[in-house]
């Protein structure tokens, strides 16, 4: 039986989008992408889903009035699908130790730098790359790790370095690790855990 997977999103989705290619090229033969969920209604990812013909659903994280809410409707939404694993692919809300309690080892993050490298509760999408802008590092990368309870503090999976140039903004930057880094790792990541955990089922 394939791994049942949820992919989290809030934004753009552009490693929704990697994840999706993959899959339709017969990359990620262990899993199957079951539905896309976001917490913000009108997320551009929630498009791609429907291109590609994947439920998707979204449960507005402001609407809910706690984060235990929002886990609830969450967890329900997974239970109801027969969920197994959980992608979070700029899924930009902390989730709680309580769900990643119930989730262990089950639940994969992509973070756009080579963690321990600028991480942690604040450190997403552009603001990654501008820390490491100022902080005048020569390489950077993403990172693909378990998630605990801990932000972005889960055990590693799969790193890819990508060179810092000369000129660089943080946009610059964004993309060339999401061209050379993200979208190649995330998939690969997809494949790796669906498949160990579709060999313990
Ligand atoms: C990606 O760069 C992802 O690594 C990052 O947000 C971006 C989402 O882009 N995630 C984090 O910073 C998590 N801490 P996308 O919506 O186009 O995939």
């Amino acid at each position: 039986m394939k791994t049942r997977i949820a992919v989290l999103v809030s934004g753009g989705g552009t490693n929704l989008q990697a994840l999706l290619d993959a899959e339709a090229a017969g990359k990620i033969p262990h899993g199957e992408i079951a539905m896309v969920i976001s917490n913000v209604p009108g997320a551009y990812a929630l498009t791609r889903a429907k291109q590609a013909g994947v439920p998707a659903a979204v449960i507005d994280r402001k609407a809910c009035g706690s984060l235990a809410e929002f886990e609830e409707k969450l967890q329900a939404i997974l239970e109801l699908d027969g969920i197994d694993m959980i992608i979070l692919a700029g899924f930009l809300c902390i989730l709680s130790e309580n769900f990643t309690k119930k989730w262990s080892n089950r639940i994969l993050n992509i973070h756009p730098s080579l963690i321990p490298a600028f991480c942690g509760a604040g450190f997403y999408g552009l603001r990654v790359h501008a820390a490491a802008l100022t902080r005048g590092v020569k390489l950077t990368g993403a990172t693909v790790h378990l998630v605990n309870g801990v932000p972005d503090g889960g055990p590693i999976l799969l790193q890819k370095a990508v060179e810092v140039l000369p000129g660089d903004t943080p946009e610059i930057l964004q993309r060339r690790v999401m061209e050379q880094a993200e979208w190649v790792l995330l998939p690969q990541a997809a494949e790796l855990w669906a498949e160990k955990l579709a060999s313990a089922q």
